[in-house]
């Protein structure tokens, strides 16, 4: 028999969710710019996603050098800071470098299938609508391909291999670009729409 036993939890996944101040007016004035955006620019959803969304992806839009998306640069660096912040990473504001920021909009129906976000670090989502009850996003484990999976008798953080975050009007969700996520098939008659991006240290 053992005297003393301990479990460890290594390697954790961080995930940080951040309620933006004064997100009501900023979301106004920003779902007004997605009108505008979505009058002339074509969905650029990539070839090879068998999901159904209309994002903004491959456009040529340097979304957050435009009006009124810029509003959202200095929120996204300070989030980024706090988040490396906390989980130990230099990431100093003048060495952090956003790469590239797209508009995803789920209509009744739509989805996204699980990807990661290649070549960046940290990665993020801005919802600027969330109807009540819309799709949320699914985050899975990076454990999920090397485990053999074992009956469960009680489903905790311990042994998921999925976890999932609402989405919510001004709530920034950030985390390291390698995880695997999805956004599941939106049931809302309203549009649901994000904006996401990526950054890396420079
Ligand atoms: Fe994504």
């Amino acid at each position: 028999m053992a005297t003393e036993s301990r479990l460890h939890q290594l390697f954790p996944t961080l995930v940080q969710t951040s309620t933006i101040e004064n997100s009501q007016a900023l979301n106004e004035k920003l779902l007004r710019g997605v009108e505008a955006i979505r009058k002339v620019t074509p969905n650029t959803k990539p070839d090879d996603w068998t999901c159904s969304v209309y994002t903004t992806l491959h456009s040529p839009i340097e979304l957050l050098e435009t009006d009124p998306f810029t509003l959202l640069k200095p929120i996204i660096l300070q989030e980024v800071q706090r988040y490396a912040n906390a989980t130990g990473i230099h990431a100093p504001a003048e060495h952090l470098r956003i790469l590239d920021a797209w508009l995803n909009v789920y209509a009744k129906g739509d989805s996204q299938e699980l990807h990661i976000h290649q070549n960046s670090v940290f990665s993020g989502i801005y919802y600027i609508k969330a109807p009540e009850g819309c799709a949320d996003v699914q985050f899975q484990s990076p454990m999920v391909d090397t485990m053999i999976s074992p009956p469960i008798f009680e489903t905790t953080e311990l042994n998921s291999t999925a976890a999932y975050i609402p989405a919510q009007e001004g709530r920034m969700i950030l985390f390291r670009s390698h995880l695997r996520h999805a956004v599941l098939q939106n049931e809302t008659d309203d549009d649901r729409i994000s904006l996401a991006f990526n950054l890396d240290i420079a």
